[in-house]
């Protein structure tokens, strides 16, 4: 099933995601809705919080066949070195791309889906991804990082969009 994907600036997006207890056939079933709502959207990255579900779940696809999903249930980074600028878009702020500066090279310590634990060592799109992601389980957004002037024009470009969609 598709899900609704909040928009930005949508308080919503700012609440803190808690930890998944226990990997059940519901938090499943979440799994497969983000992507699905991932893939239709499309979009490389979605975090549980963009479709209003709190948990620390997060489903990603940086392949360009589209057939590599990697799921992240309780996601921690456990080393992270160096630093990368990378341009980067969200699903919850459509339309908008700005350079970001985030570590270059990450470990990530996760359950799968099965409610296995995993630890992934890992660098370029799929580091900022992972990165990015994970911002959004403790209610950030990629735009938080740009300056004040950069966030105030976003700011007047979503107030002038939302003008016109009435
Ligand atoms: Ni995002």
């Amino acid at each position: 099933m598709v899900l609704d994907i909040l928009e930005y600036p949508d308080s919503r997006l700012r609440k803190i995601a808690s930890p998944v207890a226990a990997v059940t056939a519901d938090i499943r079933k979440l799994v497969a809705d983000m992507a699905e709502t991932m893939y239709t959207a499309p979009g490389v990255g979605l975090a549980a919080t963009q479709v209003n579900v709190h948990k620390r779940v997060l489903v990603i696809d940086v392949s360009e066949a589209r057939n590599d999903l990697r799921v992240f249930i309780n996601p921690e980074i456990v080393a992270a070195e160096g630093e990368a600028e990378c341009e980067e878009g969200c699903l919850s702020v459509p339309g908008y791309y700005d350079k970001v500066i985030r570590a270059a090279e990450i470990t990530v310590r996760a359950q799968n889906e099965h409610g296995e634990m995993f630890e992934l060592s890992t660098d370029g799109m799929l580091a900022v991804c992972i990165q990015h992601e994970m911002d959004h389980l403790i209610g950030k957004v990629f735009v938080d990082y740009l300056s004040p002037l950069k966030r105030a024009r976003l700011s007047a470009r979503l107030r002038k969009k939302q003008r016109l969609a009435g």
